[in-house]
């Protein structure tokens, strides 16, 4: 008798005590869903209104032709002869300070190689690519695409506008211009 009751009690205890257990395990699982929802919901809100806007905007004042800086072809006008001269210039600005990761071929060293660079970029895009590159690789699709295969920002080389000119001349010459 003793031991039938005894038997009894456990069951029933070991019940109520699994029935806590379940409760108490419910009511956590309920508030962790309900305090991550209530985090989440107005982030999620908040991100989507904010992307479409940015995007808008960028697409409202970033011209991928030219890029992002103070070049536009007019301020170029770049003629249809080579300036011998001036890419003779470039020639030796760029060996002192972009060979080290460009090489002329098609072929990428750490940055992508010049080979035709002149004829898949605008000469403006260039000028204002390697005098600042880097809000051009911040917004460019094409600077950025080029971030995911190089895995390296190419770092600003403090160009003077002259050195500058002269190296685009100095690709223009390597793409075989005359
Ligand atoms: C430390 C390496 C490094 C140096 C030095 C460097 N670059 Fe770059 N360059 C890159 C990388 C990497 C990219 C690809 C874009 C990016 O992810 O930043 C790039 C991209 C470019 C592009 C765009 C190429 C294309 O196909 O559109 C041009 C133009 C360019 N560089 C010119 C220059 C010039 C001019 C110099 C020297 C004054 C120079 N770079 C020096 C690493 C370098």
């Amino acid at each position: 008798m003793i031991f039938y009751w005894n038997f009894a009690l456990k069951l029933t205890l070991t019940d109520i005590i699994m029935k806590t257990f379940k409760v108490i395990a419910s009511l956590t699982i309920a508030a962790i869903f309900s305090s991550c929802g209530g985090e989440d919901k107005p982030t999620t809100a908040t991100a989507a209104q904010e992307e479409p806007q940015s995007m808008v905007k960028d697409a409202e004042t970033y011209d991928p032709k030219r890029g992002e800086g103070k070049y536009t072809a007019e301020l170029l006008a770049l003629s249809d002869k080579l300036d011998e001269a001036q890419a003779k210039i470039g020639e030796d600005a760029s060996n002192v300070k972009c060979t080290s990761c460009h090489k002329m071929t098609d072929e990428k060293l750490v940055g992508p190689g010049w080979k035709d660079v002149t004829k898949r970029r605008t000469g403006e895009w260039i000028m204002n690519f390697i005098t600042n590159p880097d809000p051009m690789i911040d917004k460019d699709p094409e600077a950025q695409a080029m971030l995911e295969l190089c895995l390296v920002r190419m770092p600003n080389q403090s160009l003077t506008d002259d050195e500058a000119r002269a190296i685009l001349e100095y690709m223009r010459k390597v793409d075989g211009l005359k």
